[in-house]
């Protein structure tokens, strides 16, 4: 077998659009949330945030995604964070949080044509009439997802192509209907819905019910290792990967990335494929670190990474629009022999003609999930035989990347000597590890910027006054895993601009379980030592039972519930502190009788590695010898249990 690896086989790919074509192609994208993935993003200098936007969606530069989906934000947990609703209660509504508008126009702004689809990965608990279900009044949830609809067109002027039903929970028949009525009565008749955004559960109801097909414009189904059963491919329905990828973006992330963009259309007839996610804006140690087309997580020293993905992804969207067509199987679109596949399109009028064409190998583009069978790819000579429309093409605009294994570097996205046809053929010698795109498409380019800045360690002291941000805003760097943090304007002057948490009742979690403590961390996971101090108000009306400074919180995301730290709660309602060693203070070091009255309050700890202090407005309440465990942890503030609770100066004097 080995003897045979380095052996040139003979191959050949037929171009031919006499007999018709396949389905029609409706993007790559690529996904903002589920949950704050872009986090840190925004908080970046305008010159490198514009850098790393320009990779992403600006037309001929770098990725050039042709989808941007979002997280319609649920208050809730969704991965490596939560992200804010626009109605944390029935009473209120805003459309200025978070950081997914932004995104979205920044998107708009570089590609007009870039398509929007917004999907919620949780609810607050108002909806479902407190019975944590979405389900149990379907009006009532559709009422809330036509308006975040509606502010985007309202308030951003963002026009939502798509909306999807529940992300990977369980979906409900009444409520797709209802959201599909509602829609078009409220004049988004053009506003697609996509379901389930789960397996292939939907399948047999669409199957079965043809309201319900009529309802739904797209099958999208996540990770389908790039397959579909047969009676999903004969019923004619428009299937997507609606989300996909989430593998770690080095060299076998861009080999898992190339492989599924082709097959997903070879294999699975998937039109549109949308990777999670965007870009890995969130710090390290929460799940899925550098799981995104590119990687930003440094606002403070600027530095970002352009990764394998982006050119990846370049190589099908920089020569396709949404709405050119596959070709048919065996006509231009199959695998090679030799092993690898190739996809071709053309637009409209079928004077544009492009080829995808990879060869990754098995171990070079596994993805996180599913498994990925065996099979093996060898170098070939592939004839390309060009027929149709297209029979008289004298040349062919070449672009090629070869992913870099064993030492040798990545050679991403290069222009090559065009490839010349002669009676309609020509021959490409293909490595493996390769992806080449044949293209009369002739505005190709490999956008670049200068170095970013080095990478540098959380800048320490920090301190934040929150002055700096727009009210309804989130504060920066400090990162919401549970409940919801905004910025309010204070009753106190002197206060100025605050953070509150604003969440009052349990949301529908995204979770397998309930998340009952607010919490936001910042800073980095491996410090040890730190010395924090934040200033509270807990507020009369709808005010949280009390709130807490810690250090040393080792985990995010839905175990956060679990992190392990030291936890400095103040529970004035049942006037004590408690020192935890966990957040949910069932591990408690120490406690006391404290009495505070309200209005403003300074909280500060200190923890080393030999002893832990913490005072309320500098009087020092407790001096303990600080747990074994555990040994480092970021630093965070939230409350004990829902409910409002303001914070002002945070200030990370010390830490390391
Ligand atoms: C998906 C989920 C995403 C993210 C991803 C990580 O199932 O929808 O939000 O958690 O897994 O692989």
């Amino acid at each position: 077998q080995r003897f045979f690896l380095n052996q040139v086989v003979e191959n050949s790919i037929i171009i031919d659009d006499s007999e018709g074509l396949g389905r029609l192609f409706e993007g790559v994208g690529a996904i903002s949330g589920g949950g704050a993935t872009s986090k840190l993003l925004i908080n970046y200098e305008e010159r490198l945030r514009g850098q790393i936007l320009d990779y992403l969606f600006k037309p001929n530069f770098g990725a050039s995604l042709q989808i941007l989906k979002v997280e319609i934000g649920g208050d809730v947990q969704s991965t490596d964070g939560s992200e804010a609703s626009h109605m944390h209660n029935s009473w209120d509504e805003n459309y200025h949080r978070g950081y997914e508008w932004w995104l979205m126009k920044e998107a708009k702004k570089r590609n007009p044509n870039i398509k929007l689809y917004g999907l919620p990965w949780g609810f607050p608990g108002w909806l479902g009439e407190f019975t944590l279900s979405p389900y149990a009044a379907p009006e009532v949830t559709a009422d809330y997802i036509i308006k975040w609809v509606n502010g985007a067109k309202e308030v951003h002027n963002l026009t939502i192509d798509y909306v999807g039903i529940w992300n990977e929970y369980k979906y409900n028949i009444t409520y797709i209907k209802t959201l599909r009525n509602m829609l078009n009565s409220r004049g988004f008749k053009n506003t697609m819905i996509i379901a389930s955004d789960s397996r292939w559960e939907i399948l047999p109801d669409i199957i079965k019910d043809e309201s319900l097909a009529d309802a739904v414009y797209a099958i999208g189904v996540h990770y389908p290792g790039t397959n579909s059963p047969s009676n999903a491919k004969e019923l004619g329905k428009i299937l997507w990967a609606s989300e996909d990828y989430s593998t770690f973006n080095d060299e076998v992330g861009g080999g898992c990335w190339a492989r599924t963009l082709n097959q997903n259309y070879v294999n699975g007839l998937f039109t549109a494929t949308i990777a999670w996610n965007l870009i890995g804006s969130y710090y390290e140690h929460l799940p899925w670190f550098r799981s995104g087309l590119m990687t930003a997580v440094q606002p403070w020293s600027g530095h970002y990474n352009v990764s394998t993905p982006i050119w990846v992804t370049a190589h099908t969207t920089q020569f396709t629009s949404i709405g050119w067509k596959y070709f048919g199987h065996g006509n231009g679109v199959g695998k090679l022999s030799k092993g690898g596949s190739y996809v071709s399109l053309t637009n409209e009028a079928r004077d544009e003609l492009t080829i995808v064409i990879e060869t990754m190998t098995h171990d070079h583009s596994i993805c996180v999930r599913p498994a990925l069978p065996q099979y093996d790819v060898y170098p070939q000579n592939v004839t390309i035989t060009l027929k149709g429309s297209f029979a008289n093409l004298p040349y062919m605009n070449v672009w090629h990347s070869k992913l870099g294994f064993n030492g040798s570097e990545d050679q991403m996205f290069l222009k090559k000597k065009p490839l010349t046809f002669k009676n309609g053929q020509a021959i490409l010698l293909l490595g493996i590890d390769e992806i080449v795109t044949l293209t009369t498409v002739s505005t190709g380019n490999k956008g670049s910027y200068t170095q970013p800045p080095e990478p540098q360690l959380f800048p320490i002291p920090y301190k934040d006054n929150f002055e700096g941000l727009q009210i309804s805003q989130e504060p920066y760097n400090l990162v919401p895993q549970a409940g919801s943090f905004e910025a309010v304007k204070s009753k106190d002057v002197s206060h100025g601009v605050v953070i509150r948490q604003t969440v009052l009742q349990q949301p529908i979690e995204s979770c397998p379980w309930f998340l009952k403590f607010p919490i936001a961390i910042i800073g980095d996971q491996q410090w040890t030592d730190m010395t924090v101090e934040v200033d509270f108000e807990i507020p009369k009306v709808n005010g949280t039972s009390g709130v807490f400074v810690a250090a040393r919180v080792d985990r995010g995301s839905c175990p956060v519930e679990s992190s392990q730290g030291i936890f400095f709660f103040v529970v004035p309602n049942s006037g004590k502190f408690v020192v935890s060693n966990d957040l949910v203070m069932s591990k408690v070091l120490t406690q006391g009788q404290l009495t505070i009255g309200s209005g403003w309050h300074k909280l500060s700890l200190t923890v080393t590695r030999g002893n832990s202090t913490g005072s309320v407005d500098s009087k020092e309440l407790f001096n303990i010898a600080t747990p074994s465990s555990p040994l480092h942890g970021w630093a965070a503030m939230g409350t004990d249990g829902f409910g409002y609770a303001d914070f002002d100066n945070l200030n990370i004097i010390s830490a390391k």
